[in-house]
């Protein structure tokens, strides 16, 4: 009893819908209670690191997206990774990829200044031969893998349970139609699959799903979220939609002003009422005065190491490979995005940084930033 109400202290101080929505979830499965305090420790002392480092004027985020593989079994409409080169479908990059070891270091250093968590993106993370090594080496640390769902084997399923430490979200458009119509037929069958077997397992899980003209319909319908709960989905993860190419048809899927008040609405009633833990954005913004890319909250890395902003912007000063993270962190590039209220302001779009596509190639050119499309030299 007092260890679930120290637990409970520690998780309202980040916030208190984590505690109600987590709490019997860990009771239910006790085996996770001992990840839980191992990670609340991790938790504090890399805050207070963190703390650290911004008294010397460097801001550290608690968060790294991490890009650990090119590679993709789907081609999903719309895919901001393609559009930004971080996915290729060419057999080789022109870029080198990064080796373990490599990763090993950057996530290392990363833990040491202060980071906690990682979001382990792509491509598709499950198409990475090295995933569990690193889930295994960084047992204090809480990684977030972001998947397809297609491709996860038989032994993963019982080796994420015993590790503790990784909560999976697969990604879904919505019913079988809206998901198939996007990510390729047979695949809302499979991810179903995988959320079943999480769930039956008892390893931590929840939908990532990108809101567009044709799918915010259908999940502002509060039948559709209570049928996520009642499959035991815990964690809820809408992105409205960022168009990235210059075709029609991807613009097309962003939502209207009108329709984005309203989601918004609908979001914010879901986290007060149902047993779901609710990441909206861009409206969560809200909570932090604006976008929370370029260390602010959170930054990327992509396949070969290049540091940018946020997966969605592909410019970089850094690769890491030659410079560490810290000085990537100091850099101007996001020292200048970080201090600009006006480049972090959404202004109606889905994207802050994609709402001021100027502002932003200037930046680029001033701080001598390269593309990091890993189809590019
Ligand atoms: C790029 S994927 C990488 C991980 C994995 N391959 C997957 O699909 O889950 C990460 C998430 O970004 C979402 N996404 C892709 N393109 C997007 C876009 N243009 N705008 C907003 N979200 C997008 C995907 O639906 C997915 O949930
Ligand atoms: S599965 Fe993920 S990375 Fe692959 S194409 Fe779809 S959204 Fe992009």
């Amino acid at each position: 009893m007092k260890t679930l109400g120290s637990l409970q202290k520690t998780l309202n101080l980040y916030d208190p819908n984590i505690a109600n929505i987590f709490l019997p979830w860990a009771c239910r499965h006790p085996k996770y209670l001992r990840s839980f305090f191992r990670l609340r420790r991790s938790y504090l002392t890399s805050e207070k690191i963190r703390k650290g480092h911004l008294k010397e004027g460097v801001k550290i985020p608690p968060f790294l997206i991490l890009s650990v593989t090119s590679k993709c079994n789907l081609k999903c409409n719309g895919c901001y990774a393609s559009a930004a080169g971080t996915v290729t479908h060419q057999q080789t990059t022109a870029k080198p990829t990064l080796k373990l070891h490599q990763w090993m270091k950057i996530i290392k250093e990363a833990s040491e200044i202060g980071v906690f968590g990682f979001v382990v993106a792509g491509g598709e993370p499950f198409l990475y031969p090295h995933l569990i090594d690193i889930f295994t080496t960084f047992k204090h640390r809480f990684f977030i893998v972001i998947t397809n769902g297609t491709l996860l084997k038989k032994e993963d399923y019982k080796t994420l349970k015993k590790l503790g430490n990784i909560a999976i979200i697969v990604s879904i458009e919505g019913n079988d139609l809206l998901t198939d119509n996007r990510r390729g037929t047979g695949v809302f069958e499979k991810a179903m699959n995988t959320l079943q077997q999480l769930n039956t397992v008892g390893v931590i899980n929840g939908v990532s799903v990108t809101i567009t003209r044709t799918n915010y319909d259908y999940w502002t319908k509060e039948e559709n979220i209570d049928h996520l709960i009642e499959q035991g989905i815990r964690v809820g993860i809408f992105i409205e939609h960022i168009p990235t190419t210059a075709e029609k048809q991807d613009h097309d899927l962003m939502l209207t002003n009108e329709e984005r008040n309203m989601f918004r609405k609908q979001m914010l009633n879901y986290r007060e009422t149902k047993s779901i833990y609710i990441v909206h954005s861009p409206g969560d913004e809200e909570f932090f005065g604006g976008c929370i890319s370029a260390g602010r909250g959170f930054a990327h890395i992509t396949p070969a190491g290049d540091l940018t902003p946020c997966p969605v912007s592909s410019i970089a000063t850094h690769n890491l490979t030659t410079s560490t993270l810290l000085e990537g962190f100091a850099s101007p590039l996001f020292k200048r995005i970080r201090e600009s209220e006006h480049l972090l302001e959404t202004e109606g779009m889905p994207c802050a940084l994609f709402a001021h596509p100027k502002e932003v190639e200037e930046l680029a050119q001033s701080v001598g930033a390269y593309k990091t499309d890993m189809n590019l030299k």
